[in-house]
């Protein structure tokens, strides 16, 4: 139950040593996720907010911050254009379309999965399909994946603010990463400008509209963004969805016989075990008055979402797990205008895999609780969930 975050409660607004305001309380969180004197703009970040400002320009000397790190009206720009070749923002049209997709997909690293006696559900299937899902929507070859999974997992890493014990090495290699995925896009990119497919990188690359089109530099980091972002949050929900539903076996009985339970049990998923702990990256353009506290301008915040979804002042029992739940606004997406792009295709990815899952492993069961958890602070999933069943339907 998250003895750390209880704790954290306690001060809704927190002032570490290093300067750092953490904010761990739901109405808390979501009022500064609110609110336009809070920035996201890798830009605004000075020394005093704990990264250090000659780093920040030699990054952009490689990529420019893509529109997560941007604030309006450029990223609300950014935004819009790639909602154009996404779907408008409530109807996802292009995921819409997925579904039969994401069920074959799905079905056939099922179907793959071989011994039944020992899977490792990170390895064998939550981490193969939303990639395969987000190169397909990209349009980046499948295959070209070993490249790119360690760029991936090291910028992964370098979301956590809690570097480890060698800063500069990690930075060093974020550096790298970022330098050699932006080039892998652009020779993509390039391809695509004078031979279109139907796919995102093809429609953002010829696409104009009453926003004007992305700039090559631009087009490339909402590449790189998407990518990323369509690796490592939705491996999580599933591992850590799978893993909770072994630990609620009377859940997955239900699930297994009606798929529908999987809309309001993913909601759950994401209050209960957000694949997102918590948003950090934000500045302060003002003094902010909040829960008695005056934080600073120029202050740093870090928004533990996770810590929020199981407020007791905002959620009844927060640490039961309960799909039947009928209010569970969590901020497991964020909110406000930087709530995450991708929900649609994440949610529906969720619910056929679970779904799935529940249907064709007969008796499943954990080899292992807990199991071995990546180290970072931001992206909270298991590095393997080894599991075995007695067959596979
Ligand atoms: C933003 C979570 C899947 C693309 C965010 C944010 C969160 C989040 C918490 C807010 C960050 C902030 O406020 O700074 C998740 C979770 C996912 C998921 C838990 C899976 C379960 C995806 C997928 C995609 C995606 C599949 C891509 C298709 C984005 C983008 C943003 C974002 C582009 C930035 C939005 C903006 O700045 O306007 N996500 N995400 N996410 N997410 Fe996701």
């Amino acid at each position: 139950p998250y003895p750390l975050y209880a704790e954290l409660r306690k001060t809704p607004v927190l002032n570490e040593d290093d300067g750092a305001y953490v904010v761990s309380t739901y109405h808390e969180v979501l009022s500064l996720l609110h609110d336009p004197r809070v920035s996201s703009d890798s830009r605004n970040m000075t020394q005093s907010a704990g990264i250090d400002l000659q780093d920040q320009q030699e990054e952009e000397t490689t990529l420019p911050p893509s529109f997560i790190r941007l604030d309006p009206p450029e990223h609300d720009r950014l935004r819009r254009l790639t909602n154009t070749s996404f779907g408008p923002p409530h109807e996802p049209r292009r995921v819409h379309e997925m579904r039969g997709e994401l069920g074959g997909i799905v079905s056939d690293l099922i179907g793959g999965i071989g011994d039944s006696g020992r899977i490792d559900l990170v390895e064998q299937f939550s981490y193969p399909f939303p990639v395969t899902v987000i190169c397909r929507l990209l349009g980046v070859p499948r295959e070209d994946e070993p490249r790119f999974h360690g760029w991936a997992d090291t910028l992964a890493a370098s979301l956590d603010p809690m570097p480890g014990e060698d800063p500069t090495e990690r930075d060093k290699l974020t550096q790298k990463a970022r330098t050699e995925l932006g080039m892998y896009l652009a020779g993509l990119i390039e391809e695509r400008r004078k031979n279109p497919q139907k796919d995102m990188l093809s429609e953002l690359a010829v696409h104009k509209g009453p926003d004007g089109s992305m700039t090559t530099m631009e087009l490339l980091s909402t590449a790189a963004l998407l990518l990323v972002a369509g690796h490592e949050t939705t491996v999580n929900l599933i591992t850590n969805g799978m893993l909770t539903l072994l630990r609620n076996p009377q859940v997955l009985e239900r699930l297994r016989t009606d798929p529908d339970l999987s809309v309001p049990l993913v909601e759950e998923l994401l209050r209960f075990e957000p694949p997102v702990q918590l948003v950090p990256n934000r500045t302060t353009l003002a003094d902010i008055e909040i829960a008695g506290v005056t934080i600073p301008k120029g202050a740093s915040l870090w928004l533990v979402v996770a810590a929020g979804n199981r407020d007791p002042l905002r959620f009844e029992d927060p640490d039961r797990f309960d799909p039947d739940r009928e209010d569970v606004r969590h901020l497991g997406f964020g909110s406000g205008v930087h709530s995450c792009f991708g929900a649609p295709l994440a949610r529906l990815e969720a619910q056929v895999a679970l779904s799935e899952l529940a249907r064709r492993l007969v008796n499943p069961r954990l080899l292992e609780d807990p199991p071995e958890y990546r180290r970072n602070a931001v992206l909270r999933g298991p590095r393997h969930l080894p599991i075995a069943c007695d067959d596979i339907r």
